[in-house]
């Protein structure tokens, strides 16, 4: 089958499209034609190896598994012996640990879901990693209900984009963070007013929110905190994960607001990453009641991965991208 690998960290160019053999299928895995999968920075953060912390799970030296991609949408090809869940012709969307930018990839049947019906595969391939963890963040950390105010940042981005829409299903007044050329976007996602980081900053309006999803930039925790009210809840998802070699940006959520929850009144809180099935099924709901519509920026051919990566990080997409694989134009 076609893949596209790399056998050593580095840039988009130490991408190849190649020829390797298709995976095996363990007992409890489904093999899935892939017709498209997700573009998210954990791709560009497992290419490049950095930061160096991730190499503990991606390998020390060089990359453990070869075949880059995580988001899947596909029609299942194969079962293994004990799948109960599937059958071949099974369209399904999720995540795999072994590749996704390849034709085949092989992933556990835990891993996988029924796909929303009213999706291409192209806008399915968008949901996994970003929406469960917009929905994570909105859902079980934000624990957002009727009446609150919520502000995201980075409204315009994958997780962002997802958030803005969850938080208005559970019944929120939602503030989006992003750029100017961003605010009709995030306006079209749902969102009751924007805000121009370029013009303002998030404490424009004093401590307002009862909850803040941070996805986008590195504020300091001293500035997030002051948009909050004095109980609010903050969610963080992630930031500027090119900033330092060896924690990338993730100081705030791994140590510093931990620390500071202890002795404060707000909840600082990073987002959990864990994937679940129940997610997968929650989120299929939500698309297929009209709540959530995943945004595809733009599509690419498996054999322009690179391209993609490339666009992903200079070309500051509106929602995600994504690779299209055994069927141009999904
Ligand atoms: N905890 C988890 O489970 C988990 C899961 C997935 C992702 N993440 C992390 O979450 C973060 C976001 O992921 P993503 O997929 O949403 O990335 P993304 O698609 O690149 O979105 C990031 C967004 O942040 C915006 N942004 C950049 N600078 C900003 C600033 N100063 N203020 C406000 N917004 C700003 C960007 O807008 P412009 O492009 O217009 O500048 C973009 O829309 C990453 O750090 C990722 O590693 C964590």
């Amino acid at each position: 089958m076609k893949a596209i690998v790399y056998d050593h960290y580095g840039p988009p160019s130490a991408l190849r499209l190649r020829d390797i053999d298709r995976p095996g299928v363990g007992d409890r895995e489904v093999l899935v034609r892939v017709r498209a999968a997700g573009v998210d920075p954990g791709v560009l953060i497992f290419l490049s190896g950095r930061p160096y912390l991730v190499r503990l799970a991606a390998g020390l030296r060089r990359p453990r598994v070869p075949v880059l991609g995580r988001d899947v949408a596909g029609v299942v090809a194969e079962v293994g012996a004990r799948v109960t869940r599937f059958r071949p012709g099974d369209e399904v969307y999720g995540t795999t640990l072994r590749g996704s930018y390849a034709e085949f990839t092989a992933t556990h049947e835990r891993r996988l879901a029924g796909k929303p019906t009213n999706l291409t595969f192209a806008q399915a391939a968008a949901v996994p990693v970003s929406g469960m963890t917009a929905l994570r963040a909105v859902r079980d950390t934000g624990r957002v209900r009727p009446g609150h105010r919520v502000l995201v940042i980075g409204a315009s981005g994958g997780v962002g984009a997802q958030a803005v829409q969850i938080a208005k299903a559970y019944g929120a007044t939602v503030t989006g963070v992003c750029a100017p050329t961003k605010a009709d976007f995030v306006r079209s996602l749902g969102a009751d007013d924007v805000l121009d980081y370029t013009r303002e900053e998030i404490d424009r309006d004093g401590p307002v929110y009862d909850v803040v999803v941070d996805t986008g930039g590195n504020r300091p925790l001293s500035l997030l905190r002051r948009a909050l009210t004095p109980r609010g809840t903050l969610a963080l998802v992630g930031g500027d994960w090119t900033r330092g070699a060896l924690l990338g940006g993730y100081g705030r959520q791994m140590f510093g607001a931990p620390l500071l929850s202890t002795v404060v009144g707000h909840r600082l809180r990073a987002v959990n990453a864990r994937e679940r099935i129940e997610d997968l099924d929650k989120l299929r709901d939500l698309v297929e009641s009209g709540a959530l519509t995943p945004q595809v920026d733009r599509s690419y051919p498996l054999a322009e991965t690179a391209d993609a990566l490339r666009h992903f990080t200079d070309g500051h997409p509106a929602g995600k991208l994504v690779i299209t694989v055994s069927e141009p134009g999904t």
